[in-house]
């Protein structure tokens, strides 16, 4: 059979009357109208009207009356203007197609469709029954452009880093596990019983070993899997777009990905976005918005209030005071109205992220009197004062306030200034794109229970070169990295940093994180040998593609803009995986399989 198709399904305009076409597609819906029969005609582009009129073809007209929804057909006709006078239009605003239509005088019916187990035209809150079938979800228009975009996303990116010289390289996906902080998904090797592989959570070390190999500037758009509890932003295989460059300064490699992002928009989106965006430590971000991804696209900024309250009788807070921690506050302008149910589900919040309550004043009016709070009745006319003018404070505006060791509080009330500005409806109707870098992350970070020293980023990232001396000597509290991660909207788009090339300072930073010289010759002997043979300085970055495709997108789940993701437990529900292996049916099935039940035993837990 010959699929002759003309045109597609969104391109015929009223300039092509009277031609004959020939088109392709699924039946979004038919109607009949006294016995002419009325088809809407679907593919990937759009919809056409195609028109089938008894008058002119009464066995074609008997033909059509069969169809169903989603049946594929071929149809041949001739373009027609639809009627439009004084008294009747015809006409569709809602398409593009709408101002003409095809009346039909070939019919092929290419398949017929059962009945659908969901309506295309109407949005499902059952995401996993769409998961199920996502062949069938993937046909809505909403999901059709959103993998349109995402290809024009890559394409934009592909021809950017192109133009700037980076060449694409791929990377293995069996290989060795690189110390990203997730745990690793695991391959048993059969030609190497006993071992394992592990799926990449990120290509860092190959890329770094190609700038050791004199590449100079790569980029891969890269699959990563990391097993980690599942988010709406997070899959355990996502995309990313992995970029390492040799001879390159923090400020070039930013400069870079501010180009790159503006193609992006600009190609996917016809959208301008600043040339540079404006850049706050990681101590600024999380002392003005407890977040070290903030969403900058409104106010409601913390603010220190630990002087106020040095000498309070209110023990919760000068007991955090004592114990060397803060006080902060943050002013939700204009919602002192907030209700009992809302106070409680914010004081929940603020527990579930480790606080022990959520103080609060809900100022009603101007009079202290008017103010309700659970804490207030402990504050001196001073310290009301004080606090007045440090907030800002006028009737109908909301106070609420963390005491506690400083990054529990700047979390905490992070959480808590995100969850208001929903309530409030701060972000309805705001199509701001806020790019931010966010710079000086802390290289180490020291955790209490293990007594050993994590690496924040990761364990190649370099110490700012003005902290590189109080590494060297082994004093890690407070040293930053030279890392950085650019947010948009309050999502971490992407995040990189300026590498260590040297052996020493590489091997240094193993021995700060509890790695053994033994074991750094067991697990990173490749990268410390490559770092002996004449290693440039380099850096780079990454960015999630998944998560850049939701924003460019405007959707709220990075699901939406990848053809087959896991749902929120891991799993493909379409074709049911993971599952469950029988292994004497595999082997009466003669399906080969490297797994060998004894071997996975020996596998690490936890
Ligand atoms: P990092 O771990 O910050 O850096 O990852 C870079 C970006 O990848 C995205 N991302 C994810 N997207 C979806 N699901 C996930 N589970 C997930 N995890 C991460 C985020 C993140 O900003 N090798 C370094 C980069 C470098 O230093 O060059 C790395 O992987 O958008
Ligand atoms: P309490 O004296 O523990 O009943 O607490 C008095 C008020 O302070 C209550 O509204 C608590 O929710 C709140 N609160 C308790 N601990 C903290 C804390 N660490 N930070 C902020 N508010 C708190």
């Amino acid at each position: 059979m010959k699929f002759m198709r003309t045109h597609h399904c969104n391109e015929i305009r009223p300039a092509d009357e009277n031609q004959q076409a020939t088109l392709v597609g699924w039946v979004q819906s038919s109607r009949d109208h006294g016995g002419v029969i009325f088809i809407d005609l679907r593919d990937r582009e759009g919809i056409t009207q195609v028109v089938f009129k008894p008058e002119d073809n009464a066995e074609l007209a008997k033909v059509s009356h069969q169809l169903r929804e989603e049946d594929v057909i071929q149809v041949t006709g001739t373009v027609e203007k639809r009627l439009k006078t004084a008294e009747v239009d015809t006409t569709n605003a809602a398409i593009a197609t709408g101002e003409i239509e095809l009346v039909a005088q070939e019919l092929v019916i290419l398949n017929k469709a059962e009945v659908l187990p969901f309506q295309l035209d109407k949005e499902l809150s059952n995401e996993d029954l769409r998961l199920t079938y996502r062949y069938l979800d993937l046909r809505r228009p909403r999901l059709t452009r959103n993998l349109k975009l995402r290809h024009k996303v890559s394409k934009a990116l592909r021809d950017y880093l192109d133009d700037q010289q980076f060449l694409e390289v791929e990377t293995p996906i069996l290989s060795k596990s690189t110390p990203e902080g997730a745990r690793d998904f695991l391959v048993p090797s059969r030609l190497q019983a006993g071992k394992f592989y592990a799926l990449p959570q990120a290509p860092q070390q190959y890329k770094q070993l190609l700038m050791v190999s004199g590449i100079e500037r790569y980029f891969q758009i890269a699959r990563c899997f990391r097993d980690e509890d599942l988010r709406s932003d997070r899959q355990p295989e996502f995309t990313q777009v992995d970029m390492e460059a040799s001879f390159i300064n923090q400020a070039e490699m930013i400069e870079l990905v501010e180009g790159l992002l503006a193609n992006v928009f600009q190609k996917a989106l016809g959208v301008d976005i600043p040339k540079s965006f404006e850049q706050i430590t990681y101590k600024e971000a999380m002392n003005n918005y407890g977040s070290d991804k903030p969403d900058t696209r409104f106010d409601l900024k913390l603010i220190d209030i630990s002087d106020v309250f040095a000498t309070s009788e209110f023990k919760v807070f000068s007991g955090a005071l004592k114990k060397g921690g803060v006080i902060k506050a943050f002013n939700a302008k204009g919602f002192a109205n907030i209700s009992t149910g809302q106070v409680e589900k914010l004081t929940q919040l603020a527990q579930e992220n480790g606080a022990k309550g959520l103080a609060y004043i809900q100022v009603r009016g101007e009079e202290i009197d008017t103010w309700r709070s659970p804490i207030t009745k402990f504050f001196t006319p001073e310290e009301l004062t004080a606090l007045k003018e440090k907030l800002n404070i006028e009737a109908g505006d909301l106070i609420l306030f963390g005491a506690d060791d400083w990054s529990s509080v700047c979390n905490v009330l992070g959480t808590i200034r995100l969850a208001v500005a929903q309530m409030q409806g701060l972000l309805e109707g705001n199509t701001d794109n806020n790019f931010l870098w966010v710079t000086e992350f802390p290289l180490l970070e020291y955790d209490k229970e293990t007594s050993r020293w994590h690496a924040v980023h990761h364990p190649f990232t370099r110490p700012l070169d003005a902290d590189l001396e109080k590494f060297k000597a082994g004093d890690y509290e407070g040293v930053r990295a030279q890392a950085y991660d650019v947010v948009l909207n309050g999502h971490e788009l992407g995040g990189g940093s300026i590498r260590i090339h040297e052996q020493d300072l590489q091997s240094q930073m193993f021995e700060a994180l509890g790695i053994d010289k033994e074991e750094q010759e067991l697990m990173f002997s490749h990268i410390l040998k490559a770092f002996s043979y004449g290693a440039p300085p380099h850096g780079g970055l990454a960015l999630g593609l998944d998560r850049l495709t939701m924003l460019v997108c405007g959707e709220q789940s990075i699901r939406e803009v990848i053809a087959f993701p896991k749902n929120n437990k891991g799993m493909d529900l379409m074709s049911d995986s993971p599952a469950t292996v029988d292994f004497k049916q595999l082997r009466d099935l003669r399906i080969k399989s490297t797994y060998n039940p004894q071997q996975v035993e020996a596998q690490p837990q936890g």
